[in-house]
């Protein structure tokens, strides 16, 4: 097993003061969670490792099994709710507490790690578990910890009732809200994503192509490490507290706060 130390990469020079760059756009997935015990999806012994998602992740699995999927997506619920936030989500959610500008954060994760760890207004672009939707009617409602197939929908009273994830060949939410704050981003974030699933692997090329400054923090090398200014390579519990320390510390150093 690799022994991943913090390391950074500046690809092309990315500019640290931080202090200029006002609005922060994040984008998360399931490397920022691994550290509170939830399995990322494409790392040896992940999530797609365990199940194919042709099986449990797609309208037509659904269709053909909804059992299956609920079964699939009920343990993950239940995992979810008894894991608890790291110092990665913490930090993230300071950052926005205390950053004067924007702090916009994205996240493909369908746990509710950020919001457990302070942050606000997180755009779940890939959905929540702890959410319901009608697949006859649109409508949204909180989920019991255990859907089934039986289940009614409060609003139409179909049974047509799935977890609230946008799966394969669907639309993720918000897309026309996340492209509008990448094109006015002062600097993209990236954290925890192996950069294999699109849209959220375009994001840093869109971020870039409207004069953003981007930085990765993750584990290992992305599918889209070359396209960020700089890369730093460790657990997301180590990078993004001191990225966050370090930012703040320019606000400091520029005398808007005081130092804790
Ligand atoms: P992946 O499993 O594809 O990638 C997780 C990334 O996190 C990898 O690059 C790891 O190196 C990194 N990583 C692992 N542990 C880490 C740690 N402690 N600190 C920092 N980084 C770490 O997960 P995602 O990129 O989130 O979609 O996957 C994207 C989407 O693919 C998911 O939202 C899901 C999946 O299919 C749907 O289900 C629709």
């Amino acid at each position: 097993m690799a022994s991943f130390a913090v390391s950074v990469i500046v690809i092309e020079g990315l500019r640290k003061d931080w202090v200029l760059m006002k609005k922060i756009v994040i984008l998360t997935g399931a490397g920022i969670s691994a550290e509170s015990g939830l399995d990322t999806f494409r790392d040896a012994g992940g999530v797609w490792a365990q199940v194919r998602p042709e099986d449990v992740a797609t309208p037509e699995a659904f269709a053909r099994n909804p059992g299956i999927v609920h079964d699939f997506y009920n343990a993950r619920r239940i995992q979810a709710a008894r894991a608890a936030p790291n110092p990665a989500h913490r930090a993230l959610a300071q950052l926005q507490a205390v950053w004067p500008y924007p702090v916009v954060i994205v996240t493909q994760n369908v746990d509710g790690l950020h919001e457990a760890g302070g942050a606000r207004d997180v755009l779940h672009m890939h959905g929540i578990l702890a959410g319901a939707l009608c697949a006859t009617c649109n409508h949204r409602w909180p989920a019991p910890s255990t859907m089934a197939v039986t289940d009614a929908c409060p609003n139409c009273g179909g049974q047509t009732c799935r977890p609230d994830i946008v799966w394969f060949g669907e639309i993720p939410y918000d897309m026309g809200l996340i492209f509008g704050h990448l094109a006015t981003a002062d600097l993209f974030v990236s954290i925890g994503t192996s950069g294999q699933v699109y849209p959220a692997a375009a994001f840093v090329q869109e971020a870039s192509a409207a004069g953003a400054n981007t930085l990765e923090l993750n584990l290992e090398e992305s599918a889209v490490s070359h396209e960020f200014d700089e890369t730093r390579s460790g657990k997301a519990s180590d990078l993004v507290p001191l990225w966050v320390a370090e930012v703040l510390d320019t606000l400091v150093a520029a005398g808007s706060v005081q130092p804790a």
